[in-house]
This record gives C-alpha cells, sequence and structure tokens, in this order.
C-alpha cells in the first residue's frame, strides 16, 4: 500500500529549509501533501493563492510525488480525510523539539493510528527560518540561497507595490 505523509506548515515564505525536509520526506514516502495552514487570525505577507503559486511553480518540477493542498482547523482531521499515514515536521535544533513534541503528543492523542515523523534539517538550514527571512529582507538584508530565486522575486514584487 502507498504511504502517504502530510507536510503542514504556513510557508510564508518557502525557504531551502523546507525544501530540504520535502526532499527528505520524498525518501521516505509514497506521496507527500504539502498543505499549507489557512489562518485568518495570522496577517501574512503572502496570501494563500500566492503561497499555492510559488509552492507549485518551485515543488512540482523537482518533486512528482508531492501534491499541493490547503486546511483548515484542526490537522489531524485534514490528515484523515486524506487517510494519511503520518505527518512530517522539520527539527533545526531542540528549541523546535521543544516546540513539536506537545504537539506530536496531542495529535497522538487526537488520532493514535497517525505518526509524527520528525526529520532533522541539514546543517546549512538549521538557522532558516521564514520569519527570519522576512525580517532580514524588509531590513535590506541579502537572504541569497536561502530561499529560492522565486520567492526573493516576489518579495521584491511585494516591497515595490508597498513603497508605489
Ligand atoms: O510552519 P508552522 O507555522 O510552524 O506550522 C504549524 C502547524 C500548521 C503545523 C500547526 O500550527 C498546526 O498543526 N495547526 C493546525 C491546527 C491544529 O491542529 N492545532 C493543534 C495542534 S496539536
Amino acid at each position: 500500500m502507498a504511504k502517504r505523509a502530510i507536510y503542514p506548515g504556513t510557508f510564508d515564505p518557502l525557504t531551502n529549509g523546507h525544501i530540504d525536509i520535502i526532499a527528505r520526506a520524498c525518501h521516505l514516502f509514497d506521496e507527500v501533501v504539502v498543505a499549507i495552514l489557512v489562518n485568518p487570525g495570522k496577517q501574512p505577507l503572502f496570501t494563500v493563492e500566492e503561497r499555492i503559486e510559488i509552492l507549485h511553480a518551485v515543488l512540482t518540477p523537482q518533486f512528482p510525488q508531492v501534491r499541493l493542498a490547503t486546511f483548515q482547523g484542526l490537522l489531524v482531521e485534514f490528515a484523515r480525510a486524506q487517510q494519511a499515514d503520518a505527518i512530517i515536521r522539520g527539527v533545526r535544533s531542540v528549541k523546535d523539539y521543544d516546540y513539536e513534541l506537545p504537539m506530536v503528543l496531542m495529535n497522538r492523542r487526537l488520532h493514535p493510528q497517525l505518526e509524527t515523523v520528525l526529520l532533522v534539517a541539514a546543517e546549512e538550514n538549521s538557522f532558516v527560518s521564514s520569519s527570519l527571512m522576512k525580517e532580514v529582507f524588509s531590513l535590506g538584508g541579502s537572504i541569497d540561497g536561502l530561499v529560492p530565486e522565486l520567492v526573493i522575486q516576489r518579495m521584491q514584487e511585494k516591497r515595490s507595490q508597498k513603497s508605489s
């Protein structure tokens, strides 16, 4: 039976850290559903539609097993509807592990058959986060090599839209 995993996140924006975790997940699972959380309470840099467009352009050519989706509400309910076997989360540090562990245990309590697989990020991405990328870019610093080229282009477009 084909094994399906969900890789959930905000992806605002997609980073090379996310791509590294997706590549690792694709080695382990037949299908990886990259699932963007639609969170009406948050003010994102990119709309959900913009994030889907970026993820589609960057991920589809590289990873045939990847499918894109959006979800709202409880992750375990989305995973149930998708008949997923596992949730994938990337871990860069002990701090990430501390953040992930309560979610792993809560999700297990809500859906005991669903495993969470924590994948350790590549060393070169261990400091890369979407929020740090946004902060450095907004202050004029370079994030070249840390996010896909397309993300930088889209961030530049956002900046020029704002200033015009
Ligand atoms: O990339 P992020 O922002 O760290 O992703 C966090 C995410 C989407 C995995 C988490 O916020 C989540 O699962 N949200 C869905 C709501 C939910 O199920 N909450 C209970 C988790 S135990």
